[in-house]
């Protein structure tokens, strides 16, 4: 039997020599300061720390010495190792933040260079704002009734009883389009549309017209020479002034918030009798003209109220032009500033911006689609 041999001579054992020890230790330390991003320290670990890396086949050499020369062996070793093992986690350490520091400098966006993207579209306000409205009537079993711009002068005046001599018909008002005795305008309301409506259908009729409309005024904050109104027409029998009230409350209430109704003062339009100017409940201070702070309210400047539109009972006038049987039938119809709605809406003072076709304004009103 061979017990342990003694006369073994460590020093024979080459990998466990004090100088190749130091050898593998600067060669695995070279190699680690050499390592120029994770990847190659990766390597360097694999085959200067891992499990086949030379100091670890030398480790396995021990087990062959003699006892007495084994701890010091073991010594140089595990203190090679461990001196390896430190530079690589510095190694580490250091790339990792360089590596960091790399990405954030590589990936910098700047956010000022122009793009070649293009920007989306966005729908007109008063686009969404007239469609708002029209699906809220459809909603309400009424037709989306359509006319021309360039309309005729008796369905403009005369069919809805705006005789010759009335205000409105003077040339301050209205755009003629020539030559004049051609009797042509641009439309100054969307009434017409009424008259259209009762010639082209037989009563029952529930229609709106969302639309633009011309007059001779100047371009300044609160006018335009053209701008666009919705207009309302009911014939149906038994129709009254309640009908009106209660459609005109439920209109107010869907654009303007619930709770939001109307209020009629007494008026005159030569289409309708009786004939009221309707007012929607500020919904902002709720009727009560008050502001904060003690301050009225800004926007409906304390009033409790703002001006909307006019309606009333369709005068049997027009009805007869429009060839429907006043004894049979009666109607409402109403009209409003669509533009004039979407300004108190959004505490609009100017209502230029909605003319001008910028697109960032389209687009603060959230209609991008
Ligand atoms: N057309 C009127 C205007 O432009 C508004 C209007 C008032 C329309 C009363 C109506 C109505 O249908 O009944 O001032």
């Amino acid at each position: 039997m061979s017990g342990p041999n003694k006369d073994y001579d460590p020093v024979e054992v080459t990998p466990l020599k004090a100088d190749e020890v130091e050898r593998m230790r600067d060669e695995a330390l070279a190699a680690v300061s050499g390592a120029s991003d994770l990847e190659a320290l990766k390597r360097v670990r694999l085959e200067h720390a891992g499990d086949r890396s030379p100091l670890a086949l030398a480790n396995r050499e021990i087990g062959a010495l003699p006892p007495q020369a084994r701890k010091e062996a073991g010594q140089r070793v595990g203190q090679a190792r461990g001196v390896i093992g430190q530079a690589i986690a510095e190694r580490q350490a250091a790339l990792e933040v360089e590596h960091e520091e790399r990405m954030l400098a590589e990936e910098t966006v700047d956010v000022s260079l122009p793009t070649t993207r293009r920007r989306r579209g966005s729908r007109h306000p008063l686009t969404l704002q007239s469609e708002l409205i029209a699906d809220l009537f459809v909603a309400m079993g009424y037709e989306i009734a359509e006319g021309p711009v360039v309309e005729a002068e008796w369905l403009n005046f005369d069919a809805l009883n705006l005789g010759p001599d009335h205000p409105a018909r003077t040339m301050q008002d209205t755009f003629w389009t020539e030559p004049a005795d051609h009797h042509v305008v641009l439309r100054t309301q969307t009434s017409p549309v009424q008259a259209r409506a009762m010639l082209t259908r037989n009563p029952p009729i529930y229609v709106v017209c969302p639309g633009r409309v011309f007059r001779t005024d100047e371009y300044d904050a609160t006018h335009s020479p053209m701008f666009h109104q919705v207009e309302g027409l009911v014939v149906d029998e038994g129709i009254t002034m309640a009908h009106l009230k209660g459609t005109l409350d439920h209109f107010a209430s869907q654009l303007f918030g619930d709770g939001i109704d109307t209020r009629f003062r007494p008026s005159y339009f030569p289409f309708t009798e009786p004939s009221a100017e309707v007012d929607v409940r500020c919904f902002v201070c709720r009727g009560s003209g008050a502001g904060e702070g003690g301050d009225s309210c800004r926007t409906c400047r304390g009033e409790g109220w703002i001006e909307w539109g006019g309606c009333g009972v369709v005068n049997p006038r027009v009805l007869v032009s429009c060839g429907v049987d006043p004894d049979v039938y009666s109607g409402f119809a109403f009209g409003m500033g669509i533009d004039r709605s979407f300004m108190f809406r959004h505490n609009l003072e100017d209502l230029r911006p909605l003319f001008e076709g910028d697109v960032r304004f389209a687009a603060a009103f959230g209609s991008e689609i």
